[in-house]
């Protein structure tokens, strides 16, 4: 921490006024753990002690401003720190060749060292370590690399490959310190995605346990933070990742949200401790994995996703696709919305929240129907894109298929099949998809049904033909195939 003490020349150059502020601010900064403070009397008007030492403070002999940024040694404890190295890139330049790269953000590596992968928590030897100019005996902090693995392991960007011996940690809820940075406040409940190295994942807030005032260091109840507000923040992200504590790793600790609407950068955040709902919760690997499961049976793990009105022809069309995959022998299950409503999800109910939350168990389900194997066919209204992206993102690359089922809402209305329109116009049912709470159409699913025009059984026939050319399915009918 440097503290520069500004506008000495409105003071005169006062020796004493200067060592009476780094006094002060020596008792303030007590409690705050800085290890060291260099205090430098500057004036930004004259340009005193800013690049040159000045002649007005003869009593001072510490460096300039610029002179002490540019000379600071900042990463002494990082380099002594257990190795880590946030996968930037995954390099495939061919078969034979497969390497992680990224700059090493704390600590050495050398080939031989064993290494863990977060969070997935599978270890490995480093083969080797490449760089642009040949292969290196030992790389450190603040290096980009190219690891080599001895051991074929599933790693993808934005994991983290740290010690085995002293590995960072994995958790997916979070004591935070937050920096708001947004002019719009902390909303709980409104979509936020959390960036920590070169990983994105979906977050939820919940509301500040405190605020803190920057001047006094004192914590007083919020309910929100505002612009420049700092403050205490639990955070719950879709997925687990790897981490350190702030106060051991910046890189490993320090994070942005961005809001997922805007895509305004909401707010900075430092990674407290991790909450936890009981002991120590580590993420267990398991060796058969999803694609050997669904391996077996001949086919690719699968989500398809309806997504439209009440009234649209979801239900109808996801069962007449399930009928005809279960004719031709393929595993399935269908998800429907009103069916989860009388079980998991009987405690909900339609408001906004609610329908979030609704949609947040009915991916998780999702989730581990497709790590079963399974093609899962998902026919909720989910109205909210966001929600809709987050189910995208919980999904492996290329699983998640959207299929809008597209009628218009006069269309959706005059069927009426549950008679639910007629309630919520006469006001007997309120916060109705399409009538007084949002339906937000995709702009990009992978197919659209326009079931103005389409039949139920063309429109199935289309989500089929779709699936077999996203090759789902084995087409010789050899499982074996599919195995790995
Ligand atoms: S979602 O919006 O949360 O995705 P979901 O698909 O689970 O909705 O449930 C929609 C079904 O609940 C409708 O098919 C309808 O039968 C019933 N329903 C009851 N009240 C409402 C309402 N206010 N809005 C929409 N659907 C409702």
């Amino acid at each position: 921490v440097v503290l520069a003490v500004n506008k000495i020349d409105l003071v005169a150059y006062d020796r004493g006024v200067f060592d009476r502020i780094v006094a002060d601010y020596a008792v303030f900064a007590a409690s705050l753990g800085f290890e060291q403070i260099t205090a430098i009397p500057v004036s930004g008007l004259n340009g005193d002690n800013v690049t040159a030492p000045s002649l007005n403070t003869p009593w001072y002999d510490g460096p300039t401003l610029l002179g002490h940024l540019e000379a600071v040694e900042v990463d002494e404890a990082v380099a002594a720190a257990p190795f880590r190295l946030p996968v930037q890139w995954v390099a495939r330049p061919n078969l034979d060749f497969r390497g992680f790269a990224g700059m090493i953000s704390a600590g050495e590596v050398r080939p031989g060292d064993r290494v863990r992968v977060l969070p997935s928590g599978r270890t490995s030897t480093v083969a080797r370590v490449v760089t642009y100019d040949g292969d290196l005996a030992l790389a450190g902090t603040g290096q980009s690399i190219t690891l080599t693995l001895a051991d074929e392991i599933d790693i993808s960007r934005g994991d983290l490959i740290v010690a085995d011996i002293s590995p960072a940690e994995v958790a997916d809820r979070f004591d935070t310190t937050l920096v708001w940075m947004d002019e719009a406040a902390l909303q709980p409940g409104r979509p936020y995605a959390l960036k920590i190295g070169a990983r994105t994942v979906s977050a939820r807030l919940a509301e500040p346990s405190a605020r803190i005032d920057v001047n006094t260091g004192a914590r007083a109840p919020a309910r929100t933070l505002h612009l420049n507000e700092i403050g205490q923040v639990e955070i719950a992200l879709d997925q687990p990742i790897g981490f350190d504590p702030y106060d051991a790793n910046r890189d490993t600790g320090g994070f942005i949200l961005i809001d997922r609407i805007t895509n305004a950068t909401a707010a900075a955040g430092m990674l407290r401790r991790p909450v936890r709902a009981s002991g120590d919760l580590h993420w267990q690997a398991i060796d058969v994995t999803r694609e050997a499961r669904a391996g077996l049976m001949g086919q690719r793990p699968a989500v398809v996703w309806f997504t439209g009105l009440s009234g649209a022809g979801k239900s109808t069309i996801a069962n007449l696709v399930e009928k005809k995959l279960h004719a031709q022998g393929r595993h399935t299950f269908l998800l429907d919305g009103d069916n989860v409503r009388h079980g998991l999800n009987k405690d909900l109910a339609f408001s906004d929240a609610d329908r979030e939350e609704n949609i947040r168990r009915v991916t998780e389900v999702a989730r581990l129907m497709a790590d079963a194997g399974l093609v899962v066919l998902v026919s909720f209204i989910s109205p909210f894109k966001a929600d809709r992206a987050a189910a995208r993102a919980r999904m492996e690359p290329g699983e998640f298929i959207e299929v809008f089922v597209d009628a218009p809402l006069d269309v959706a209305e005059a069927r009426d099949p549950k008679g639910l329109y007629r309630k919520a116009r006469t006001g007997e049912l309120a916060n109705f998809t399409g009538v007084d709470s949002p339906y937000e159409a995709p702009e990009a699913a992978e197919l659209r049904l326009d079931t103005s025009v389409l039949d139920a059984a063309s429109a199935a026939e289309q989500v089929v033909t779709l699936l077999r050319a996203r090759g789902v399915f084995a087409t010789t009918g050899d499982s074996a195939d599919y195995t790995i």
